[in-house]
């Protein structure tokens, strides 16, 4: 079964079971800017899964594209991707989870459906909390099916509740399928949920109870509803037999685009295969970008930025096999062919796909071309090194007059033989870090004393909990100054009264959870309007440039700052409030730490 025929067969189930087919949005939400694109097909529903009626009815089914920028660094695996399709059918307080887990069960397993043999399916339920207790509803619901009881594994918070899209709105904890990929267990305790290769996740059912408000709190949902989301690319790759979704027809003509154009064999280089696997899926994601009918550009801020970081990445992974003209756009194309059935936007808006990627990937290769030219007039002095190093401030220049990114810079010292003084360029754009910041920041925000890694890991906590301050305590709450350490951070903020626990509490589980969610930190430069009308948070009074930094920590936090932060914050540890205290008048003072 290929992808288009998967389509097919989820909506013609689904209306079996009474289902009214719904169309599937932009890929640009809308009026929500907790999130810049949409990650699930349920975020087009959230009113209505808040209690809104719909006007299709209390049973739904769709299929809808989504773009998740989370995982962007682990795409080239075998089944991570930027741009997916998700199914989904929807109950608006029509069945719940035993209506849900029959149909799921029903349209995996029969033959009359996709027919996955019952002894390769297992399943996670959650294993409940102090809040929601343990779900044994569904786990009792899987067992009458048939799903033998070492097949279904209770799970904590962390994997088996479905958050909400953005920092608000409904949730709920859901039950997992997973298939067997035949592959050894990784040990005694592996069991579907884990994260081994053995089980690969393909669909999930959500069971939406609550309401997340802005203050953090979790109110019951008047009526409860069903959300699930099946995995296209990845059920496809089950079907197929396959162990990843770039062995799939769904993927293979666009490697075959790839193929032309680099006149390489995908299969004869681990790494430049993974250079073509991030070039599909980034050329993917750009042209549905492009295609959408809400489409941005390539620019410096928000979803027009991520698709320049898109456009380039595949840019410079196309030079790793030996690309140098302008090759993008003939691969969109493919995809445009491809996929225009499902989403007659695409062909539709083909002209300005086309358009754009041309324009962006000759823009940088531009970039690219000045740094090489610049390097190769450096290169006979270089040469003349009898230890053969490139200095690190030499390298630093390319990268700060030009623009050309450190790794290529690697790349043309490697070919002639030289290697970089790394240390000495990292210490370069550290103090040009500092030397920005002093121009920015910090002369404002003060507080970061050194830029190791530690400090930098604060810097970022410090935006999310600022963040989470204003939502648990209200908007009146503006940094009025940190410092930072290595070892800790202190923040200070304006608020008249000493926090209780309940609200010191919810502030620190506020911030951990974005440390799960694993958001990544981008930056954008504009101008303070541009800045304040994005919504970023930018101090009162104080001296800006006319052009300032925004980063944003995914959906979560928008800030005019300096800088820098790290890329992800998943790795930031647990942060603990150790101390809440008066600092002078109408002023707090948190002294917190990463664990
Ligand atoms: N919203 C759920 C998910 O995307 C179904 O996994």
């Amino acid at each position: 079964m290929n992808a288009d025929e998967l389509r097919l067969k989820y909506l013609e189930f689904f209306k079996s079971k009474a289902h009214a087919q719904i169309q599937g949005k932009s890929l640009l939400p809308d009026n929500d800017p907790t999130v810049l694109f949409t990650t699930a097909g349920m975020h087009p529903l959230v009113p209505y899964l808040l209690g809104q009626e719909h006007p299709a009815g209390t049973r739904l089914v769709d299929y809808q594209k989504c773009i998740r920028t989370g995982d962007i660094d682990a795409v080239g695996d075998a089944s991570h991707l930027t741009f997916f399709e998700m199914l989904g059918n929807w109950s608006l307080g029509d069945y719940f989870k035993e209506g849900a887990i029959e149909m799921s069960f029903e349209f995996l397993t029969s033959p009359q459906w996709l027919g996955i043999p019952l002894e390769r399916l297992g399943v996670t339920v959650f294993e409940g909390d102090a809040t929601v207790p343990r779900d044994e509803e569904s786990a009792m619901v899987w067992k009458r099916l048939g799903i033998p009881e070492d097949r279904i594994s209770y799970r904590p918070r962390a994997d088996n509740w479905w958050g909400p899209a953005g920092t608000t709105g409904p949730c709920g904890p859901d039950s997992e399928m997973f298939i067997d990929m035949e592959k050894a267990p990784c040990g005694p305790d592996c069991a579907p949920g884990c994260s081994c290769g053995k089980w690969l996740e393909n669909w999930n059912d959500v069971f939406m109870q609550y309401n997340k408000t802005a203050e953090g709190v979790y109110e019951p949902l008047a009526r409860k509803c069903v959300d699930t989301g099946m995995g296209i690319e990845r059920t496809v790759t089950i079907l197929k037999g396959r162990q990843s979704v770039y062995d799939t027809e769904i993927f293979s003509p666009i490697i075959k685009a790839v193929e032309k154009a680099a006149a390489y064999t995908y299969g004869s280089d681990g790494e430049k295969d993974k250079s073509v696997r991030i070039i599909c899926d980034h050329v993917r994601a750009s042209t549905f970008i492009l295609g959408d009918p809400k489409a941005v550009s390539p620019s410096n801020v928000g979803a027009g930025y991520v698709l320049r970081r898109l456009i380039r990445r595949a840019v410079r992974h196309g030079r790793k096999l030996g690309i140098t003209g302008l090759v993008l756009s003939p691969i969109a194309q493919v995809i445009v062919d491809q996929m225009s059935g499902p989403y007659p936007e695409l062909a539709e808006h083909q002209g300005y796909i086309i358009e754009e990627l041309d324009k962006e990937e000759q823009k940088f290769l531009e970039t690219l071309q000045k740094g090489e030219h610049e390097f190769e007039k450096l290169l006979p002095n270089l040469l003349k090194d009898p230890r053969k190093i490139m200095s690190g401030r030499l390298a630093f220049k390319l990268y700060d007059t030009y623009g050309f990114p450190i790794e290529l810079t690697r790349e043309l010292a490697t070919e002639q033989g030289l290697t970089i003084n790394r240390a000495e360029f990292d210490e370069a754009f550290k103090k040009h870090q500092e030397l920005s910041r002093a121009g920015n920041e910090q002369v404002f925000k003060g507080g970061l004393v050194d830029q190791g890694e530690m400090s930098v890991k604060y810097h970022t906590a410090t935006h999310l909990l600022h963040k989470a301050l204003r939502m648990v305590l209200g908007a009146h709450v503006a940094q009025k100054g940190s410092n930072i350490t290595a070892e800790r951070m202190r923040f200070d903020f304006s608020h008249d009264a000493p926090m209780t626990r309940d609200e010191l509490e919810q502030v620190q589980a506020i911030v951990n959870e974005q440390i799960r969610r694993d958001l990544p930190v981008t930056m954008g430069v504009m101008s303070l309007d541009e800045a304040t009308a994005s919504g970023a948070i930018a101090l009162f009074g104080e001296k800006y440039e006319s052009q300032v930094k925004v980063y944003s920590i995914g959906d979560f936090s928008r800030e005019v700052c300096g800088g820098p932060h790290v890329e992800h914050i998943g790795s930031m540890g647990t942060f603990r409030i150790q101390k809440e205290q008066s600092s002078s008048a109408g002023v707090r003072r948190i002294r917190a730490v990463l664990e």
